[in-house]
């Protein structure tokens, strides 16, 4: 959610305030639907103030936070009658992987602030729901705990490029060793971006909780400057690919220029992301630079979106839009505090409910081939 009052609902504010405080005061009445709103009150509510603010804040002015729900219905659904469409195929392949649904989850960082069990029940949650699971560099679980608890199941392993070479390859090296199905390239984060509330906070991990995948302090304490961001470039996607032995995804573009070199750099995916409005704010929003990502890839490397996406609506405008799949930040870290794998799992069977809800109203029967001409623009 990307408003303050943790909804983007045209309800008065006041009474979506009132109906959550009624919910929070009556514990046990869970709504008959997937209110991520009342998810997001409930983690302001039962988390640390300066844990609540990382996961829901953005950068500088929140522009690109706050807009990007709204930007997704910033289209409007097309639908077809008189299909018969009755119980729609939610399956699809990333990658040559197959996952039951097309809502993923997107890699976010030191979940363990969430749920003692952290990545490891978003991972435990994927595997349950058909969802798949991306693993963050910045987990408070190694990754190779995390790919242990999705078995069969695909996880993809999400990589920074840190200042110390040596360790970013190492990185890449154990995540192909590991089992991970694909590298994701996140490219947004030459270095991090200015977010008022974590410098107002001055943010820091709680103690006892680690960031699992560097070296441990007490063994050989480690140059925070070497863990620190730094920035990728184009030859790094080959190379990448080849250190780890797995295909690579670009996350964090926003162009179609900078798309069509990745793709010509050897990436097999380029994931559209404002990364959840935590870096270049104002940007713009994926729901507007996806069509233009798509249309200039063609069909030579797949296209994922991600940000703002609260609703099966939401979703099938993306997919509208040319992306094979999506992937949600926020609302898993609101569904992880609220009940660890189960609140995860809530959300995402909860999301895919409302999509195959949504293409049986719009007359779509299959996720992978959803037509363009399924949205246009509002206005
Ligand atoms: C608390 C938080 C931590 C994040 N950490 C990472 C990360 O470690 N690596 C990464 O590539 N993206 C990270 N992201 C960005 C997400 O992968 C994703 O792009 C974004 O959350 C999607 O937007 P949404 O939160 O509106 O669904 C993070 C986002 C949040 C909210």
């Amino acid at each position: 959610m990307a408003t303050d009052n943790g909804t983007d609902s045209p309800v008065p504010r006041e009474r979506v305030r009132a109906v959550h405080e009624m919910t929070l005061d009556a514990p046990g009445q869970e709504p008959p639907f997937l209110d991520l709103a009342l998810l997001e009150a409930r983690a302001r509510d039962s988390l640390p103030r300066a844990v609540f603010d990382y996961y829901a804040g953005g950068s500088e002015t929140e522009t690109t936070m706050r807009e990007a729900p709204d930007s997704w219905r910033s289209w409007r659904l097309r639908p077809r009658v008189l299909r018969g469409v009755t119980a729609p195929r939610l399956g699809t392949e990333l990658l040559g992987s197959a996952v039951g649904t097309p809502i993923g989850v997107a890699p976010w960082a030191y979940q363990g602030m969430a749920h003692p069990d952290g990545e490891l029940a978003t991972a435990r949650a994927a595997v349950a729901t058909g969802a798949l699971m991306t693993a963050s560099t910045s987990a408070t679980h190694t990754l190779e705990e995390i790919v242990a608890e999705t078995g069969d199941s695909p996880a993809w392993f999400q990589l920074y490029r840190l200042h110390s070479t040596a360790h970013t390859e190492d990185l890449a090296r154990r995540a192909g060793d590991a089992g991970y199905r694909a590298l994701v390239m996140t490219v947004d984060v030459p270095l991090l971006g200015r977010r008022h509330r974590d410098l107002t906070n001055a943010f820091a991990l709680p103690e006892g909780l680690r960031m699992a995948n560097h070296p441990a302090a007490g063994d050989e304490r480690p140059d925070l400057r070497d863990l620190a961001t730094a920035t990728w470039t184009f030859d790094d996607i080959a190379r990448f690919g080849e250190v780890s032995g797995l295909p690579v995804v670009v996350k964090g573009v926003l162009r179609g220029d900078d798309a069509v070199r990745c793709v010509q750099a050897g990436a097999s995916a380029v994931w559209v992301s404002t990364h959840g409005g935590r870096q270049a704010d104002p940007a713009i929003a994926s729901a507007h630079a996806l069509p233009e990502i798509v249309d200039a890839v063609g069909d030579d490397a797949e296209v994922y979106a991600d940000g703002g996406i609260r609703t099966g609506s939401d979703v099938l405008t993306a997919l509208a839009l040319g992306a094979r799949a999506v992937f949600l930040g926020r609302p898993t870290a609101w569904g992880l505090a609220d009940g660890g794998a189960d609140g995860v799992a809530r959300v995402l069977a909860g999301l895919t409910e409302e999509l195959a809800h949504m293409m049986v109203l719009c007359g779509l029967e299959d996720v992978r081939s959803v037509p363009r001409d399924s949205v246009r623009a509002a206005r």
